[in-house]
């Protein structure tokens, strides 16, 4: 098929190189100019391994052609971004992505949405779009198709994953149904437009309560005096238990995003999804307290350094990271602070990739990203390089008898903190 994918950013770029790597010609079209130079000079700077090597290829084979203006082709397919504004849904690309196609679309073409919304964003955004061009959606086909890949297993993921396609007709869903077994290997659910666009966000929602749960029990850990990381894994022993991690935040594009469309629909009827996102957004604050707790400033200027600005270990993505509300927080009161992480160039925050910039007298070192290559630093190393041989690990990732070894004073977030160091103080 001729394909036109519209946005090529984590999710547009790899499904585009796997629709070329399948046979497909796909035009890419994206609004960000420098993005589309890039990709024509063959380049793909993704910094994820697998999504880098099948877009370079998919580019060498001249059957992913990158472009700055969209193309006619049988089926159109979006992955532009959906974020929130004051934690309401901000659908202005998917309008404009749709709109920039409207004009191409003709009688029989294949629409199909997989950005994550809000339900029945899909069918109106459609009516919007295709009614005023004389467009009868009965003569086109169109589908959600949500995307559910982990960043950093991308390629994978999108290969192996169940997927979930909703059209508007059984027909809609069936073409696209044709399109993804061109290279998905999972199962491919059918179902109809406004269910495919909950499921995915019903996803979230579920992991967003989850994770908050377990940060609410690192909280609790300090007044039951125990360790909440050895409370979680042997509670998920247990069969039908299967709690996730605490940590300092929820961040990424989806999770602390797509719960607030569900809650939108109905903020009297969505208290638990709503109390949820407040305990995980309050997480970053609760880490300031306790940093400040270990380092007060008293009157004397200090330095923190953040180990990871990423939301998430061993990805470049820094979207709604809880690193920069550590950080801002921090700065807010008075303290110098640096984030060492080679993965992450864009973050908004003061982020370095050499560790000696930001770990030198530093008074407090912040584990908030737990990338491989931050778990595996050398604590003598790091240790001749701050002023206080002191490490707040929010994730739990350190290796304890090292790093005590290396004459560090570790405190782990859930692990019944001590010396006054509190997390339910602030809370
Ligand atoms: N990143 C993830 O892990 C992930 C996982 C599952 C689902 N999703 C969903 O997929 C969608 C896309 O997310 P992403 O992470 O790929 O976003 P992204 O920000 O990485 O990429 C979006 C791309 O779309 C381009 N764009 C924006 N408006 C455009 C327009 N009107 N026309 C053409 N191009 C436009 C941007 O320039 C950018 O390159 C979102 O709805 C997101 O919630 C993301």
């Amino acid at each position: 098929m001729k394909i036109t994918v519209v946005g090529l950013g984590y999710i547009g770029l790899p499904t585009a190189a796997m629709l070329a790597e399948s046979g497909h010609e796909v035009v890419g079209y994206d609004v960000d100019k420098r993005l589309i130079a890039t990709l024509a000079s063959g380049r793909a700077d993704f910094a994820e391994h697998g999504v880098r090597e099948i877009a370079q290829r998919a580019l060498a084979s001249g059957r992913l052609h990158p472009s700055p203006m969209p193309y006619p082709a049988e089926a159109f397919v979006i992955c532009v971004p959906t974020p929130t504004i004051d934690h309401r849904p901000d659908l202005r690309a998917v309008e404009s992505a749709f709109a920039s196609v409207g004009p191409l679309v003709q009688e029989g073409n294949l629409v199909i949405l997989e950005s994550t919304v809000p339900p029945g964003t899909t069918a109106a955004v459609a009516k919007k779009t295709f009614l005023p061009l004389g467009i009868d959606l009965d003569g086109i086909h169109l589908a959600h198709c949500p995307e559910r890949v982990l960043p950093g297993k991308i390629v994978e993921e999108l290969l192996w994953n169940d997927r979930i396609v909703g059209g508007r007709r059984t027909i809609d869903a069936e073409m696209a149904r044709t399109v993804y077994a061109t290279f998905a290997r999972g199962e491919i659910h059918v179902t109809d437009l406004v269910t495919a666009e909950t499921v995915k966000i019903v996803e979230n929602a579920y992991r967003d309560v989850n994770i908050a749960f377990a940060n609410e029990l690192a909280v609790l850990s300090e007044a039951l005096g125990i360790d909440a990381w050895e409370a979680i894994r042997l509670a998920n022993c247990h069969p039908r238990v299967d709690i996730l991690s605490p940590g300092p935040g929820v961040g990424g594009h989806c999770i602390p995003v797509d719960p607030q469309f569900l809650a939108d629909a109905n903020p009297f009827a969505s208290e638990l999804i709503q109390t949820a996102r407040r305990v995980n957004e309050r997480m970053p604050h609760l880490v300031v307290r306790l940093a400040r707790n270990l380092v007060p400033t008293g009157g004397t200027r200090r330095k923190v350094a953040l180990l990871g600005a990423a939301y998430k270990p061993d990805v470049d993505d820094a979207r709604e990271t809880p690193a920069l509300a550590i950080e801002r927080l921090l700065s807010d009161a008075g303290y110098d602070v640096v984030a060492y992480d080679p993965l992450v160039t864009n973050y908004g925050g003061n982020v370095v990739a050499d560790l000696e910039a930001a770990a030198r007298d530093a008074d407090l070192l912040i584990l908030v990203t737990d990338h491989a290559v931050i778990r595996d630093l050398d604590p003598e190393r790091v240790g001749r390089l701050v002023r206080s041989r002191l490490l707040l690990d929010t994730r739990n990732a350190m290796d304890l008898d090292r790093w005590n070894a290396a004459g560090f004073d570790v405190h782990v977030v859930g692990r019944g903190l001590a010396r006054g160091a509190s997390l339910a103080g602030a809370a």
